[in-house]
């Protein structure tokens, strides 16, 4: 599916629940999370069947997210199936890792080809601080299974807080003996998100060349769907990334729509912009209905975020209300 500004849409993001066992401070508020009823949410069936009409249109690549994506049951049959879809090349899934552990065998049973675990700091005071939750030990679990799966491209996603406690190069060395990949994401003024400052790429960048050794901008081969740019490092097993939205706009090169758990097609993070897909399913609607109006959502991609813009105007406009663990990142 090639949008109006040229670019090539060939990856989708689906959130398979709002649900999440974490609360990060950055995320989701502590108390008085909303959840969608149930009925609300796609059933197995109707992501499947939305999946399809996707790849008959182009769509290659599946990232499955939340929410958690390990609080709904089955996720595992449902990669098989994905797998199996005529079209779909790559399935991924972003995950904090805390129900990881035992459903990882049956993840790399149903040909998961990726999986990213979002791990903030490796401090157990201050994960506790960040994810409200004191479940690093489980997120441990998932990673050190993970890694007995090589063949499964395995990736760590840091959002840096600027606080000191969450110790970001004891983060980056996990890539030095490992073969897993660190990234870093600028905080993204979404939700929550617009509360906090993170840290940018060059201030991060600063921070890290204290203490890491020498690193050079990696060329190679594309490590993943996303729109994250990495660095070698000298004697690291494992590349560290960069996802800064903020700082390095990337819309340009944006390749991806989203899927909500309630089946709304987003077609840019930071709008409200789209076409609800569940009311068409459930309304009775063929395929060719399906592919109509997810073309008419495509046709209306905007051509890019405003983070850092005016917040005023902001407020007024068509920008996305939605928490990130909504979204699904
Ligand atoms: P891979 O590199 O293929 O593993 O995928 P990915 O980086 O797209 O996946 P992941 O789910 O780990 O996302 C990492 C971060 O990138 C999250 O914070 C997402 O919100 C962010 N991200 C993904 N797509 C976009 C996008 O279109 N715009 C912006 N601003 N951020 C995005
Ligand atoms: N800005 C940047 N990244 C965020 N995530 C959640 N909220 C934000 C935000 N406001 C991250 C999570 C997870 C990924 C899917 O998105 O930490 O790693
Ligand atoms: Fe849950 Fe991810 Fe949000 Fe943390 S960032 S509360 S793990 S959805």
């Amino acid at each position: 599916m090639i949008d109006r500004c040229g670019r090539n849409i060939d990856y989708l993001r689906i959130s398979v629940t709002d649900r999440c066992n974490l609360r990060c401070i950055y995320c989701m508020p502590e108390e008085g999370v909303q959840h969608v009823e149930r009925s609300l949410i796609l059933q197995e069936e109707e992501i499947l069947r939305i999946c399809r009409v996707m790849a008959e249109l182009g769509i290659r690549k599946i990232k499955l997210t939340g929410g958690e994506p390990l609080v709904r049951p089955g996720m595992p049959r449902l990669v098989e199936k994905l797998k199996n879809m005529p079209g779909i090349e790559k399935v991924t899934l972003t995950t904090n890792g805390v129900l990881l552990k035992d459903q990882m065998r049956d993840f790399a049973g149903a040909g998961l080809d990726g999986l990213n675990i979002s791990l903030d700091s490796l401090d157990a005071d201050c994960s506790r601080k960040i994810t409200r939750r004191d479940e690093l030990g489980r997120t441990f679990g998932g990673i050190e299974e993970a890694l007995k799966y090589p063949e499964i491209s395995l990736k760590i996603n840091c959002v840096p807080l600027g606080i000191p406690e969450q110790d970001l190069c004891r983060v980056a060395f996990l890539a030095q003996d490992h073969k897993v990949h660190v990234r870093f994401i600028e905080m993204m003024p979404i939700g929550i998100g617009k509360e906090f400052r993170g840290v940018s790429e060059e201030e991060l960048l600063g921070i890290l060349g204290k203490k890491l050794p020498r690193f050079s901008v990696y060329e190679g081969e594309p490590l993943g769907n996303g729109p994250c740019h990495y660095y070698e490092v000298e004697g690291f097993s494992g590349k560290i990334g960069f996802i800064s939205a903020v700082s390095h706009k990337f819309c340009g090169e944006c390749n991806r729509i989203r899927l909500t758990s309630q089946g709304f097609l987003k077609t840019c993070l930071q709008y409200a912009a789209g076409r609800d897909l569940r009311a068409v399913i459930r309304g009775g609607g063929s395929d060719e209905e399906l592919k109509a109006v997810i073309l008419e959502a495509l046709s209306e991609k905007p051509d890019g975020h405003i983070f850092g813009g005016n917040l005023e105007k902001q407020k007024e406009d068509k920008t996305e209300k939605l928490c990130m663990s909504q979204i699904g990142g």
